[in-house]
């Protein structure tokens, strides 16, 4: 596995603090590789024949997590899973959290500038959604702010993501902006957009590939959390990539309608509620120019057909802190786009390589879901 980019602001950890997150992330993938496939070879196997033979149907998606629950092969599996989850996030919190003065005054100075810029704003309130649970495990979730210009739910992210994905985003944690950035020069080779907007970008890792591909395009990235905007703006400016961090919440921002090119969100939606969703829509076809774009990616489950695909992403809603997942996959996306506004001709859903396919990350595609007004 490729390290993590070392930038000023990445935790250092002692020796034993990373020999706990080695091994969190190694058991993460040991259960991946060679435990869950077992659950696999049990729906196969045993569940969905039983359930044929009794019922003369193939279960549905809940009737198969039901079932998947009763076994304790199953039961062993997503019982380690939440624990491994658990013991991740929290060993890298630990570790930021006794870092925390430091990494609050290098999170002051970066050491290079790029003409970026930070703008808080303390009257935006973090909707519901994201202080209801910690998501995924993530102690403090996004929008934890310790005071002072804290920084620690920066950089519990950047370092608890690059575990969670077993380094298989990439050295800085990029490869769904990159990957969409590919498909886009691809699918629109001509597209080339002036204001670029990325919501939901908490550190601004997937923001980067877009300020690189169109270098004379102005980069806005909003999110709710102050501790990661500010750390994504110290390490965007060490990166030498200009961006303009603000804090706004994306489902009513403050940017003037139809002032914007192109808007993309990585893994934004499902982490939002339905009404927030919807609202986001709204605020997207709002803000774009005629002829401009929205871009919204999140992983790629295959759950079109496949029960068993299904329970594994329903896993995520249950026991995982992802409580809008299964809700987003169900949705009529579609619909939901039209109804902001947007025309069901100009609507896409696709699925973009991932450049890092090797790893297999997430089946090595990401689902694309967007609009041109
Ligand atoms: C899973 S993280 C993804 C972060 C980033 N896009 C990436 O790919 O690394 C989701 C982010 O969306 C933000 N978010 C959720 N709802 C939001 C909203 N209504 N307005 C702004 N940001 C929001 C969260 O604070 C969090 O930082």
């Amino acid at each position: 596995m490729e390290r993590q980019h070392r930038h000023n602001l990445l935790v250092q950890e002692n020796h034993d603090e990373e020999a706990r997150e080695m091994f969190a992330m190694e058991l993460s993938g040991h259960l991946t590789r060679e435990v869950f496939p077992g659950t696999r070879c049990l729906f196969d196997g045993r569940i969905a024949p039983a359930f044929q033979r009794q019922h003369q149907r193939a279960p549905n998606r809940t009737e198969t997590r039901r079932a998947l629950l009763q076994q304790p092969y199953y039961q062993m599996w997503s019982s380690l899973k939440r624990t491994d989850q658990e013991i991740l996030f929290d060993s890298v919190g630990e570790t930021v959290d006794r870092q925390r003065e430091d990494l609050t005054a290098r999170g002051k100075r970066p050491p290079r500038k790029a003409g970026g810029t930070l703008r808080l704003d303390p009257a935006i309130k973090p909707p519901r959604y994201l202080t209801a649970v910690d998501i995924h495990c993530m102690p403090g979730n996004y929008t934890a702010d310790l005071g002072g210009d804290d920084v620690s739910a920066g950089a519990i992210f950047d370092r608890g993501l690059f575990l969670y994905g077993r380094g298989g985003l990439g050295p800085q944690s990029d490869d769904m902006g990159a990957s969409v950035c590919a498909w886009l020069k691809k699918a629109h080779p001509g597209f080339v957009p002036k204001d670029i907007l990325d919501m939901g970008c908490s550190i601004g890792g997937n923001t980067l590939p877009f300020a690189r591909l169109f270098p004379k395009a102005k980069i806005h990235a909003i999110d709710v959390g102050t501790g990661i905007l500010r750390y994504g703006h110290a390490r965007a400016e060490e990166l030498g990539v200009a961006i303009h961090f603000s804090q706004q919440d994306a489902e009513h921002t403050s940017f003037a309608a139809e002032s914007v090119d192109l808007i993309v969100s990585h893994l934004l939606g499902h982490e939002t509620s339905l009404a927030g969703y919807k609202n986001i829509m709204r605020e997207c076809f709002r803000l774009l120019r005629p002829g401009g774009m929205m871009v919204h990616t999140e992983t790629e489950w295959s759950t079109e057909s496949d029960p068993f695909n299904q329970s594994v992403l329903d896993w995520e809603t249950h026991y995982n802190g992802e409580p809008f997942k299964t809700k987003l996959d169900t949705l009529d996306n579609i619909g939901v786009a039209v109804d902001a506004g947007f025309s069901k001709e100009r609507v896409f859903m696709e699925s973009a390589p991932s450049l890092r396919a090797g790893t297999k990350y997430y089946q090595g595609r990401w689902a694309i879901f967007g609009a041109t007004k």
